[in-house]
């Protein structure tokens, strides 16, 4: 192995440390709030690039980005959800299917731009390194690639959302993508009138955030509770954050 000189692992400036933290916690998903106004190439190549520099397995790179702004194959798109979004309906129980019906869940046609994240499952050959044993690896990646593209977006102030509900084989389709390479994220994205304070799902009542403590395993599944110093800080972080008082330095 070639030796390289270290960068210091000392934790970023507290401000730059902060900004990470907001970016976390006010990024939304967003889907009625967008702007018609173009995002310009210099945001759009800044947030691309994150998207690019995310982990992946073997560094492979498996993602691709396709930028849709044809607002025919938008249509498209938005036709596919609609279907699914009316026969999604019917698989939640009866007294769900009216607030679901009311939620907005997409935002095609308003978002100036759409973004579809995929995996090329070939891209570095049939064998690639750490992906031996769990193939689905790369697609795990490219979802790597989404989320540093939806952090930096909310940097820039920018809206994402995520849409999945259609046939993914439509969207194919109409985003002429080759058989092999899969469509993992379609994302719509665009400057917005603001962020939501809580996902739209908690405040519409459909589901709750869990609390963190109970989700946290010690050695063994199923190993929970008791006086950990750790769960007590954890909970006390989410209470800051429900009070709009986290900070690194708390
Ligand atoms: C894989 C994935 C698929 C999603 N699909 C949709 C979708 O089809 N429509 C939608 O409105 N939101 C979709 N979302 C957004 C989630 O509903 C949202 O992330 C969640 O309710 C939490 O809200 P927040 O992202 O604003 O914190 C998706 C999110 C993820 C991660």
């Amino acid at each position: 192995m070639m030796e390289s000189t270290l960068l210091p692992a000392e934790p970023l400036p507290e401000a730059q440390r902060e900004g990470v933290y907001q970016a976390i916690f006010t990024r939304r998903d967003t889907r009625g709030e967008f702007l018609p106004d173009p995002v310009p190439d210099a945001v759009l190549s800044r947030i691309l690039t994150a998207a690019h520099h995310a982990p992946s397995v073997g560094f492979m790179q498996p993602w691709s980005f396709v930028l849709v702004r044809s607002p025919e194959v938008r249509r498209r798109v938005h036709d596919a959800f609609l279907k699914a979004h009316a026969e999604a309906a019917l698989m939640f129980p009866e007294d769900k299917r009216e607030i679901y019906r009311s939620l907005k869940l997409e935002g095609i046609m308003e978002a100036p731009i759409n973004i579809c994240i995929t995996c090329d499952r070939e891209r570095a050959g049939r064998v690639v390194i750490g992906r031996t044993h769990i193939r689905t690896m790369d697609l795990y990646s490219s979802v790597c690639a989404v989320q540093n593209l939806w952090l930096a977006a909310r940097a820039e102030g920018l809206g994402i959302g995520w849409v999945s509900i259609f046939d993914n084989a439509v969207v194919q389709q109409a985003l002429n993508i080759p058989a092999g390479i899969v469509p993992v994220a379609y994302l719509c994205v665009g400057k917005i009138r603001g962020y939501h304070p809580r996902p739209e799902l908690e405040s519409a009542g459909w589901r709750a955030r869990l609390p963190l403590d109970q989700l946290i395993h010690f050695d063994q599944w199923g190993a929970q509770g008791g006086e950990d110093g750790l769960l007590e800080q954890l909970r006390d972080d989410e209470a800051a954050l429900a009070e709009d008082r986290f900070t690194i330095t708390r």
